[in-house]
C-alpha cells in the first residue's frame, strides 16, 4: 500500500489529521488496533475549546456538535459548598462547547469513510520503520496477514501507550514528568446534571467535578487514590460521596440515576521533546499528557495536528520544510501553557495527602482570590476557553 501520510491511531489526533489533510488534497491511511465500535464508545474528554469547536465547524464536521452540543458561557467553582461563577463570556467574549470526545470521533470516522478514506481497524503488531530515510513504512497484521504501508511521513497519533514514541531511538527524547498522588473515579449516568454549567468543587472530602453530556446524562468525577479499587465503590457510595462534596444543597440538587459507565484514571503531566524525529511526527497523547482538570487533552491533540497539517500542506505545495521543521516549537509553546494551566487547576482543587494545614488555608485563599478578583478570574477564563491559535 502507498500513501502520502501514514497515521497510527484513530483517536481525535489521527482522525482530525486525516480530515485536515484530505481538505488540502493530501492522501492518508489510518491504522487502528481497536474496532470502530470500541473507538466510538470510549468515554473520555467532554469540553471543546472555542477555537477547536470553530475548526470542526469550518471544516465541515461540526453540524451534529452544533445541534447536540451544549454551549456554556462559564463554570462554577465550589468552595466548601458555596458556589461562585466564573463568567467566561463576560471576561473573554467566548464560551466553550460541551460535547463528548467519542461523539467527535464518531463524526470524524463517518466523514472520513464517506469521503472514501482508508481506516484499517483491528490491526495488531504495528511497527514504524525507516523514518530516518525518505520512504518510511508502517507494518501491521490484520486477519493473520502482514501488511505494509509505505509513505512520505508517519504521524504517531497512537496515544500515551502507543508504539510510535517508543520507536524513537534512545537518547533522542527528553521526558518531563509529574505523577500526582490522586486520580479520578468517573461515572456516566442517566441523570440530569446538578447545574446547567460545570461545577468544580473543592471540599474537605476531596475534589468533585459535575459535568454532563446532555440535559439528561451526567459525567461526574470524584478525587480518589490513583490505584483506587473500583470494586469498593458501589453506586450508592459514589452518589453519597458526590452529594457530600457538592456541599449543603448537594442532597437537593444532585439527582441520581442509572450508572452507565464507571472507571478510575490516574493522573500525570508528561511531555516528550522533540515531537519529531526524521519523518516520524508525534501528536496528541503520544507526545504529552495533562491531568484532566481543565479538560485540555483533546484540545491539545487537535492543535498539534492543525500545526502538522499546515507543515505538510506547505511541503506538498512547495517542497519547503520550514513549517515541518518548526513543528515541535509551534506545538510546545501551546503545550507548556496548557501543562501549566492543568497543573495549576489540579493543584488548586485537589487535596494532596502531602499537604498540611498551612497548604489548605493557602489553597482556600487562592480559590477565594480566583473567584473574586477580575484579573485572576480573567486569567482562568482565557486559559479555559482556549488560548488563541494562529
Ligand atoms: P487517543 O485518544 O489515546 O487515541 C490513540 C489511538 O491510537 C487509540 O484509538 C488507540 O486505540 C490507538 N492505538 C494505540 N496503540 C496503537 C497501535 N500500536 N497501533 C494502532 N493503533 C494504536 N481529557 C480531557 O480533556 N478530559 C477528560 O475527562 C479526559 N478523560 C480521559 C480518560 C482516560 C481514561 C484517558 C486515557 C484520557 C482522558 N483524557 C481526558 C485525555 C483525552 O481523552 C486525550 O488527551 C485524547 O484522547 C488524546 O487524543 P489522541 O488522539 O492523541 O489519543
Ligand atoms: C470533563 C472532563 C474534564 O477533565 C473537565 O475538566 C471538564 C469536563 C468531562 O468529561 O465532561
Amino acid at each position: 500500500m502507498r500513501t502520502q501520510v501514514g497515521i497510527v491511531g484513530a483517536g481525535p489526533a489521527g482522525l482530525m489529521l486525516s480530515h485536515l489533510l484530505a481538505r488540502a488534497g493530501i492522501d492518508s491511511v489510518i491504522v487502528e488496533n481497536r474496532s470502530r465500535a470500541y473507538a466510538e464508545a470510549r468515554i473520555r474528554a467532554g469540553v471543546i475549546e472555542n477555537w477547536a469547536a470553530d475548526l470542526l465547524m469550518e471544516t465541515g464536521v461540526g453540524a451534529r456538535m452544533l445541534r447536540e452540543g451544549l454551549v456554556h458561557d462559564g463554570i462554577e467553582i465550589g468552595l466548601h459548598g458555596e458556589r461562585r461563577r466564573i463568567d467566561f463570556k463576560r471576561l473573554t467574549g467566548r464560551g466553550i462547547m460541551v460535547y463528548g470526545q467519542h461523539e467527535v470521533v464518531k463524526d470524524l470516522i463517518a466523514a472520513r469513510l464517506a469521503a472514501g478514506a482508508k481506516i484499517e481497524f483491528e490491526v495488531s503488531d504495528t511497527n514504524v520503520l525507516d523514518f530516518n530515510g525518505k520512504l518510511p513504512k508502517i507494518r501491521f497484521s490484520k486477519d493473520g496477514v502482514v501488511h505494509e504501508i509505505s509513505c512520505d511521513f508517519i504521524a504517531g497519533c497512537d496515544g500515551f501507550h502507543g508504539i510510535c514514541r517508543r520507536s524513537v531511538p534512545a537518547g533522542v527524547l527528553t521526558e518531563y514528568e509529574r505523577i500526582y498522588p490522586f486520580g479520578w473515579l468517573g461515572i456516566l449516568s442517566e441523570s440530569p446534571p446538578p447545574s446547567h454549567e460545570l461545577i468544580y468543587s473543592y471540599s474537605q472530602r476531596g475534589f468533585g467535578l459535575y459535568s454532563m453530556r446532555s440535559e439528561t446524562v451526567s459525567r461526574l468525577y470524584l478525587q480518589c487514590a490513583p490505584d483506587e479499587d473500583i470494586a469498593k465503590w458501589p453506586d450508592e457510595k459514589i452518589w453519597d460521596e458526590l452529594k457530600r462534596r457538592l456541599g449543603q444543597d448537594g442532597e437537593k440538587i444532585l439527582k441520581t440515576g442509572r450508572v452507565l459507565e464507571k472507571g478510575v484514571t490516574a493522573m500525570r503531566s508528561y511531555v516528550a521533546e522533540p515531537m519529531q524525529h526524521g519523518r516520524l511526527f508525534l501528536a496528541g497523547d503520544a507526545a504529552h499528557i495533562v491531568p484532566p482538570t481543565g479538560a485540555k487533552g483533546m484540545n491539545l491533540a487537535i492543535a498539534d495536528v492543525l500545526f502538522f497539517s499546515r507543515g505538510l500542506t506547505e511541503f506538498y505545495r512547495s517542497r519547503k520544510t520550514t513549517l515541518l521543521e518548526s513543528y515541535t516549537k509551534m506545538c510546545l509553546s501551546r503545550i507548556w501553557k496548557a501543562q501549566r494551566f492543568s497543573w495549576w487547576m489540579t493543584s488548586m482543587l485537589h487535596l494532596n495527602p502531602a499537604d498540611n494545614a498551612f497548604d489548605r488555608r493557602r489553597q482556600f485563599a487562592e480559590l477565594d482570590y480566583v473567584t473574586s478578583s477580575e484579573a485572576a478570574s480573567t486569567s482562568l477564563a482565557e486559559n479555559y476557553v482556549g488560548l488563541p491559535i494562529d
